[in-house]
C-alpha cells in the first residue's frame, strides 16, 4: 500500500467477478463468489482506504438482476462511493434494474480529479470484443476540451492497446484508434485503466499510463496465440488494483494478489 496521503483520492478497482446467475455455480471450476468475498476480506482485514469503488465490468456472467444485487451484497463490507460500467458479459437492462446506480457514460467529479467512465459494449462481434460509439466519442471530446486543467481518469472495459496474444487482440476495443487518438491530444489525462484482459498490465498511451488490474476470478495467461488459464503461480490468483489520486495530478497504482483460488465443486 502507498504512503497514505490526507488530501489524496483514494480509488479501488475491481474487475471481471464473473458471479454466475445462481450463488454455488461455478466459472471455469471457480467457486467466484467466494473468491470475490475473499478479495473483500483481504480489503477489509488491510484496511485499504476506498474513497471510490470502481467496478470495471464482466462483473456478472449473463445473470439477472439478482446477480447484480447479489454482487454488491458481498461488496457491503466496503467503504466508498460505488460506480460500475458493463463489460461484454453485463446485462445493462439487468443492472439498471438491480440499482438506480448510473450504468456506463458517466462523469465523477474526484475534486481535484474527473473520473470519465465509459461504455465500450456497443457493436458487439458476438465473440467478446465491444466499442465506444459514435455518440461516446463526441461526449469524450467535449468532457476533455472542458476544465483543462483537471487531471482525468478514463475506465472502460475492454482494452484499448493490443497485448501480446492473439486470442484477445481479437476482442480488444474494436475502435481503439480514435479512442488513443482523443487520450493523446488531451495531455490532462494522467491515466487509462480498463478490465477484461484477466491479467495484469502496466503500460503507456502517450503520456497517459495504462493499467489493466487483474480479474477477482481466474486469469488469463499472457502472451499466447489461444485462450489459455493462468493456474499455476502468484499469477493464478484474483487481484485488484487501488489508485491513489494526488492534489499535484500525480497518481500511483498498486497491485494486490489474495489466495488461493478458491477451487470448488459444483452444487447438486
Ligand atoms: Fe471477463
Amino acid at each position: 500500500m502507498a504512503e497514505a496521503r490526507s488530501d489524496s483520492i483514494y480509488l479501488l478497482q475491481l474487475t471481471d467477478c464473473h458471479l454466475m446467475p445462481q450463488p454455488g455455480q461455478l466459472f471455469r471450476h471457480i467457486d467466484v463468489d467466494l473468491q470475490l468475498a475473499q478479495v473483500v476480506d483481504h480489503l477489509v482485514a488491510n484496511g485499504q482506504p476506498i474513497d471510490h469503488l470502481l467496478l470495471t465490468g464482466d462483473l456478472v456472467h449473463h445473470g439477472g438482476a439478482d446477480a447484480y444485487l447479489r454482487l454488491l451484497d458481498i461488496l457491503a463490507p466496503l467503504p466508498g462511493e460505488r460506480h460500475w460500467i458493463p463489460g461484454n458479459h453485463d446485462e445493462i437492462d439487468a443492472m439498471r434494474a438491480a440499482t438506480s446506480m448510473p450504468c456506463g457514460q458517466e462523469e465523477v467529479d474526484l475534486g481535484y480529479w474527473r473520473l470519465l467512465l465509459l461504455d465500450s459494449t456497443s457493436h458487439p462481434d458476438g465473440r467478446g470484443s465491444g466499442s465506444l460509439s459514435e455518440e461516446e466519442l463526441r461526449w469524450l471530446q467535449q468532457r476533455l476540451a472542458q476544465s483543462p486543467e483537471r487531471p482525468v481518469l478514463i475506465a472502460l472495459h475492454h482494452n484499448p492497446l493490443s497485448t501480446a496474444s492473439d486470442w484477445q487482440d481479437q476482442i480488444m476495443l474494436a475502435n481503439t484508434a480514435a479512442f488513443t487518438e482523443l487520450v493523446q491530444s488531451a495531455p490532462q489525462v494522467k491515466a487509462v485503466i480498463c478490465g477484461h484482459l484477466h491479467q495484469a498490465q502496466s503500460r503507456r498511451i502517450g503520456q497517459a499510463q495504462f493499467w489493466c488490474s487483474p480479474s477477482t476470478s481466474v486469469q488469463f495467461r499472457p502472451a499466447q496465440a489461444d485462450f489459455l488459464l493462468e493456474t499455476e503461480g502468484p499469477d493464478a490468483r484474483p487481484g485488484y488494483r487501488w489508485y491513489r489520486l494526488d492534489a499535484d495530478g500525480g497518481i500511483e497504482s498498486g497491485l494486490e494478489r489474495v489466495g488461493p483460488v478458491a477451487q470448488g465443486s459444483e452444487l447438486g
